[in-house]
């Protein structure tokens, strides 16, 4: 945790790989007034993620990482986290599977969204998968991380209704924007436990 002007404010790393809604929402709450956390860092998997802009509006240290090697990479990103006194890791849109030794490392540190209501719908092409199988409902998540893909204890979770003329692009457009009031709010919630 990090001292601030008399506030004890979580210090958190944000991962994307990509457009970072979810990151500039994340920030936008960060600067409220009344915020329990602080946004350190952003570590990003692809060097070209539009989600890079907002580490730079709103100055925020920003590492890309090379995946070119899977260790290699999370010893580079272990070494930017000890050194910004990281207490938690929000994945928001990081595509890339973190080792067991990482997850261990930093257990009960790492959460993550999803745009399924878990445990339905684990991994890629969620949304297709949904409407493929004519589900009623979708929805999203936010849970731990553990060494099992998108297994972790869950959070919180909002459920979105499927409509009639739903393609992947409609619905993933409608839990976004759920996404943007969830992982504020699983993040309040947890922070209270850490
Ligand atoms: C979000 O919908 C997030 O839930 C999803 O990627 C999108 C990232 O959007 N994450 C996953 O699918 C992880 N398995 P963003 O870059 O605009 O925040």
């Amino acid at each position: 945790m990090g001292k601030l002007i008399g506030i004890t404010k979580t210090k958190v790393a944000v991962f994307i790989s990509g457009n970072g809604s979810n990151l500039k929402n994340l920030i936008k709450h960060s600067l409220k007034k009344d915020s329990q956390f602080i946004i350190k860092l952003v570590i990003s998997s692809n060097s070209k993620a539009k989600g890079l802009q907002y580490a730079r509006k709103f100055k925020i240290k920003k590492k890309s990482i090379n995946y070119n090697n899977i260790l290699n990479a999370e010893k580079h990103i272990n070494d930017e986290l000890i050194k910004n006194y990281i207490d938690l890791i929000c994945l928001a849109g990081f595509m890339k599977i973190l080792t067991k030794n990482f997850i261990k490392k930093f257990k009960g540190k790492i959460i993550n969204i999803h745009p399924s209501l878990l445990p339905k719908y684990k991994g890629l092409n969620t949304h297709q998968k949904v409407l493929e199988n004519k589900e009623k409902f979708s929805g999203c998540t936010v849970h731990f991380v553990n060494s099992k893909l998108d297994a972790g204890k869950i959070i919180l979770q909002k459920k979105v209704p499927i409509l009639k003329n739903d393609n992947p692009e409609k619905l993933a457009k409608r839990i976004l924007k759920q996404e943007h009031l969830l992982y504020p709010k699983a993040l309040k919630k947890i922070i209270a436990r850490l």
